[in-house]
Parts: C-alpha cells; sequence; structure tokens
C-alpha cells in the first residue's frame, strides 16, 4: 500500500524506544535507580520544531544529551536521515556529526568563555568545521550576527560575554550554534534564565530561524506557552514516558491527557507568552508498580488505573496514553505514528 505517510521523505531524525536508567545515590546513600527514560520514540522533519514538554526530572535534558552523544541510552535507536547514529557515533560525538546537530543551553552565562570575545565565540567553529577560512572568517562571523540580529554587527563582534546582556549572549549562542550550518538544533529551555520582557524575542528569532532556513528544532521547555508558539507539535513528557503527543495547537487547545491538562493550568494565562509556570509538584511516594504512572495524581484515575499500565490511543490526531479513551483496533503502538500519518495526509 503506497500511503502518504510512505511517500514522504524520510525523517530527519527518528528516535525510537530510548530507554534511560541512572544510577543514583553516593557513598552514604542507598544506591537508587532512577528511570529517566522509558521507551521514548519520535520524529523530527526538516522544517519542522517539536516540543519536548514536562514538569522538572520527566526527562527532557537526557533526551538532549543522549542526542548529543553525552550519554549512551540504555536501549534504542537514534537515526539521523536513517543512519544509525548509536551504532556508528563513538560516545563524544563526531566533528562531522557535531556539524548536524547543535545545542542552545539554558544558561546564556555559563555557555560562552568570559575570557574571549564573540569573534572567538564564532570563528572557532566557523573553522573547525571548514565553514570558512582565514580569509572570509570575520565577514561570515559578522553575517551571523546580522542573521540573529545582533546590530550594528561590526560592533558587537568585539565584545565580551560580560558586555553583553542575558538576551543578547543567548543570541551568540544561536549564533554559534548556526556556525555550523546544522541541520537540527536542540534548545533546552532557552529562555528560562532570561528576563520575561525578553523571551520574546529570543522565541521570535528562533521561529525566523525555522522558517527561513528549514532548520528542524527540538525545543525543551517546561512551558507549554513557548511550545505552543514555535512548536508545530508537542511532545508530553512525564516520568520518562511520552503520555501525549500530536500537533501544538490542538494539544494546548483541548488537552486529552489528564497530565497535559494539569501542565496547561499551571500556566496562569497560555496566551501570556514569558509568563511564569509552575511545575506541577512531584510526590516523591507516588510510585504505583502496575497501572499507569500518573494514576497516583490523576483526578480522574478509574480502577484500571491502578492496575492496567495504558496503551497509546488515538484521539483526533494525537495519541494518547490514557484509559481515558477508547483503545485503537490494532492494540499498542508508538506515541507517534498515529498522529504523523495524519498530519502527513494534510
Ligand atoms: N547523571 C545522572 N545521574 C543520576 N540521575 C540522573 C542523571 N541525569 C538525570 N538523572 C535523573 O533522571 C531524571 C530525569 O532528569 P532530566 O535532567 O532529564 O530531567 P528534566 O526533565 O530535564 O528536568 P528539568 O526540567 O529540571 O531540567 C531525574 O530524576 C534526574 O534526577
Ligand atoms: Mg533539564
Amino acid at each position: 500500500m503506497s500511503s502518504a505517510h510512505e511517500s514522504r521523505e524520510t525523517p530527519l531524525l527518528k528516535v525510537e524506544g530510548l530507554s534511560k536508567t541512572f544510577l543514583s545515590g553516593g557513598l552514604f546513600a542507598r544506591p537508587q535507580t532512577v528511570v529517566a527514560l522509558r521507551d521514548v520514540s519520535f520524529t523530527v522533519d526538516r522544517g519542522e520544531a517539536v516540543a519536548l514538554v514536562g514538569e522538572s526530572g520527566s526527562g527532557k535534558s537526557t533526551v538532549a544529551r543522549i542526542l548529543l552523544r553525552l550519554e549512551r541510552p540504555d536501549e534504542g535507536r537514534i537515526l539521523l536521515d536513517a543512519e544509525d547514529i548509536l551504532a556508528t557515533e563513538p560516545l563524544r560525538a563526531s566533528l562531522p556529526y557535531r556539524g548536524r546537530v547543535q545545542m542552545v543551553f539554558q544558561d546564556p552565562f555559563g555557555s560562552l568563555n568570559r575570557t574571549h570575545d564573540v569573534n572567538h565565540h564564532l570563528a572557532r567553529p566557523l573553522l573547525r568545521h571548514k565553514r570558512a577560512t582565514s580569509k572570509d572568517v570575520r565577514e561570515k562571523a559578522i553575517d551571523l550576527l546580522h542573521v540573529v540580529g545582533l546590530e550594528p554587527a561590526e560592533e558587537f563582534i568585539w565584545r565580551r560575554p560580560y558586555e553583553l546582556s542575558g538576551g543578547q549572549r543567548q543570541r551568540v549562542a544561536i549564533a554559534r550554534a548556526l556556525a555550523v550550518d546544522p541541520d537540527l538544533l536542540i534548545a533546552d529551555e532557552p529562555t528560562s534564565m532570561l528576563d520575561v520582557s525578553i523571551r520574546m524575542n529570543i522565541l521570535t528569532l528562533l521561529a525566523r530561524l525555522k522558517e527561513e532556513r528549514r532548520l528542524a528544532m527540538l525545543l525543551i521547555t517546561h512551558d507549554l506557552a513557548s511550545a505552543r508558539y514555535l512548536a508545530d507539535r508537542v511532545l508530553v513528557l512525564f516520568r520518562g514516558r511520552i503520555v501525549e503527543a500530536g500537533p501544538a495547537d490542538e494539544i494546548v487547545a483541548s488537552p486529552a491527557h489528564p497530565y497535559t491538562q494539569a501542565l496547561l493550568e499551571s500556566i496562569a494565562d497560555v496566551g501570556k507568552l514569558g509568563a511564569e509556570s509552575r511545575d506541577v509538584e512531584p510526590d516523591p511516594d507516588e510510585l504505583s508498580s502496575d497501572g499507569c504512572p500518573f494514576a497516583p495524581r490523576c483526578p480522574e484515575a478509574m480502577d484500571v488505573c491502578w492496575k492496567v499500565d495504558p496503551s497509546y490511543r488515538t484521539v483526533d490526531s494525537r495519541r494518547v496514553r490514557c484509559h481515558l479513551y477508547p483503545e485503537d483496533g490494532g492494540g499498542a503502538g508508538e506515541a507517534e505514528t498515529g498522529a504523523r500519518t495524519q498530519a502527513a495526509g494534510q
């Protein structure tokens, strides 16, 4: 059968069944295992922004660290343009891989070297990845500053991090990531340490880059309002597992999973971008061995929720892991399949 789904180009990034368990505790504490990710699967297409949303500790940064090759998953595959990265890449990512997958971190103060000027931060990746020669490196660095809106670029290029505001530093960090002309940009809470007043500017910049450069993005955030603004699709992570996945507008307009609903309610006003959002308070005693991991916090928990871990079900063009919705005919599927197939037909 030749469906629209099959005829689509291969996704830029395909993550299949990532699982990761950490052993925590130290010399004096009893060692404990922390399941950071359970069977996480998703895709990111070229020019698409996907937001990974969830409360603190849900596993968002673990996904980013695995994608950056800073951490090895216990299970799962990462396909970049259909190439199995875990099979071919060393744990420390190679130069070609880093030329394709770049990161913008949360802390614009910590991510730049205070002893070097902006020129140094941009020239280094440009030369290292052979995106410039010693002749045109200055010109290319200045171009990058134009791209991220740091004007006058000829002046900003000589500034050092301490001469820049938080928002300006984050723009330099974005310019540095763009220097290698990556295919995928991972941004882990890129605005959460910035003044509320300038968060929107950075999100606008990222949105423009996505459109103009057809840059794929994985935006990590606990803020569904930012996710809705920037992302085409949202993945909601709870306790290391995707509990709802689908188009951003649909998820924000009518969240299906009670956890997504709780996340949305924790944002005072979803229309007010940059507003502080609270995490849903985690309760350390809420571990249930069987059943749905969200059941202890779920206002709608039914008998079955305590006994049976729900499979993914299709709700509109979303996949939702919750007993509130009827099971699909085909049984348990991946978090993403339904949403992608339907989106492909649009
Ligand atoms: N190196 C590590 N050793 C032990 N436990 C870890 C390690 N890294 C992450 N964890 C645990 O894995 C879980 C997921 O962590 P992760 O940092 O991915 O969450 P997060 O969603 O990014 O949270 P936040 O919003 O606070 O940044 C947490 O319980 C965390 O304590
Ligand atoms: Mg994190």
